[in-house]
């Protein structure tokens, strides 16, 4: 049976050379990075070389980039990190209906522990729109959190412009607002520059982009304090303590190399692709809706309700005929809520619950494409035949 991997953005398989640039390190360079010895050395010099990388992806400084054990735990520190420091200041946070849990999660749990919480709307097409940001802002309001790209539909956020908002506010003279986005589905997919964006505070994940799971990085603007999440260890200049995961993070740098050096190839690619399966998907089949903004999106992702189609059901028929794909964010698959990013388009309960995400990587080819929309049509089709829902339907006919 062919086996086509559609779920790039729940993770991506390590890329040949990543291994082998990582290998050493697991074997003849084991060395602590805090060793003063020559093994020491060598696995800091490692470390030092990644970060250059990672901070160029992202047009920041290398000092500007602090390794952790991935997105979710770059969500917690930046938010964590920066609220609970700034508490004396005020006690409000804005952010989007349609974050990832690891930042949605973090905000709840601190709006449990007194703090004001605005969650900005996204509309039919999954876009933050500006002026509610700005009328959200208020003088005890100390963090905006807006994701970059959306992990379930790909779409784009407006962040530049926040960006631009919260600058203007401290033109204004005001010292305690700050600015974090979740860029983990964004980096390598678009051309990032912390200058332009105008963010303090910025997540990155290695395993979406190439590079092993379990790594990951916050980008903290020269300047801005934050409180450490994890204590007891000088790394990462007292923000992160921990012995330095070398291998992976050598492995994140070189991940990070390749995705700058091959975005646009990557996006080409995939976008091609993803076109492809849209128009054809779109000639094959009825009563679909796509989810979320079409222009304004990653370049590798599209999101499909199936009316009268239960998503769970239809992902394990492709997953049979070794098609991978995914219903709603993968961390919170398992569950069998309706997307609540879907729902927060206006969708109804039914077409949140028949939503799929298709997410294409630089592996794929024309050839899963269209295996994947035959698979994808006869499934549609079987499974419909036995929707009462459907069955109802085409007798109103
Ligand atoms: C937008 C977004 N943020 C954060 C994360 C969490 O990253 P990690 O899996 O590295 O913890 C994910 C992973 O799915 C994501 O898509």
């Amino acid at each position: 049976m062919r086996k086509v991997y559609l779920d790039h953005s729940a993770t991506t398989p390590v890329d040949p050379r990543v291994v082998e640039a990582m290998l050493p390190y697991l074997t003849e360079k084991f060395g602590n990075a805090s060793s003063v010895h020559l093994f020491g050395q060598e696995a800091r010099a490692a470390v030092d070389r990644a970060r250059r990388q990672v901070a160029s992806l992202i047009g920041a400084r290398a000092n500007e980039i602090v390794f952790t054990s991935g997105g979710t735990e770059s969500n917690n520190l930046a938010i964590r990190g920066i609220c609970e420091i700034a508490e004396a200041r005020g006690r409000h946070i804005i952010t989007s209906v349609i974050e990832h849990p690891s930042v949605g999660g973090t905000i709840d749990f601190l709006e449990k522990r007194g703090w004001d919480v605005t969650r900005l709307p996204v509309y039919d097409d999954g876009v933050v729109r500006l002026e509610d940001v700005q009328a959200a802002i208020r003088s005890d309001t100390v963090l905006i959190s807006v994701m970059m790209a959306n992990n379930e539909i790909g779409t784009i956020q407006p962040i530049a412009e926040i960006g631009a908002l919260v600058r203007a506010e401290r033109e204004r003279g005001r010292r305690y607002l700050w600015f974090h986005t979740d860029a983990v589905q964004a980096a390598g997919r678009l051309t990032i520059n912390v200058e332009t964006v105008g963010c303090d505070l910025l997540s990155l994940s290695a395993h979406k982009i190439y590079a092993p799971k379990g790594n990951g990085a916050l980008f903290i603007r020269r300047g801005v304090r934050l409180l450490p999440q994890q204590v007891g260890g000088h790394q990462e200049r007292e923000r992160r303590a921990g012995t330095e995961s070398v291998a992976n993070i050598v492995a994140f740098g070189a991940a990070a190399e390749l995705a700058q050096r091959e975005m646009n190839k990557r996006n080409e690619h995939t976008r091609r692709l993803r076109d492809r399966f849209e128009s054809v998907v779109t000639k094959r089949l009825d009563e679909i809706r796509f989810n979320g903004n079409r222009e304004q999106r990653l370049p590798h992702l599209s999101n499909i309700s199936f009316r009268f189609i239960e998503g769970e059901g239809l992902l394990i028929h492709l997953d049979m005929q070794g098609v991978a794909v995914s219903t709603g964010s993968a961390c919170s698959s398992g569950t069998l809520e309706p997307s609540p990013v879907i729902r927060a388009l206006g969708r109804d309960e039914e077409l949140a619950r028949g939503a799929i995400r298709f997410s294409f990587g630089k592996d794929n080819s024309a050839e899963d494409v269209d295996y994947v929309v035959e698979v994808l049509a006869r499934a549609v089709e079987s499974l419909r035949k036995l929707s009462p829902l459907h069955r109802r339907s085409v007798v109103a006919v």
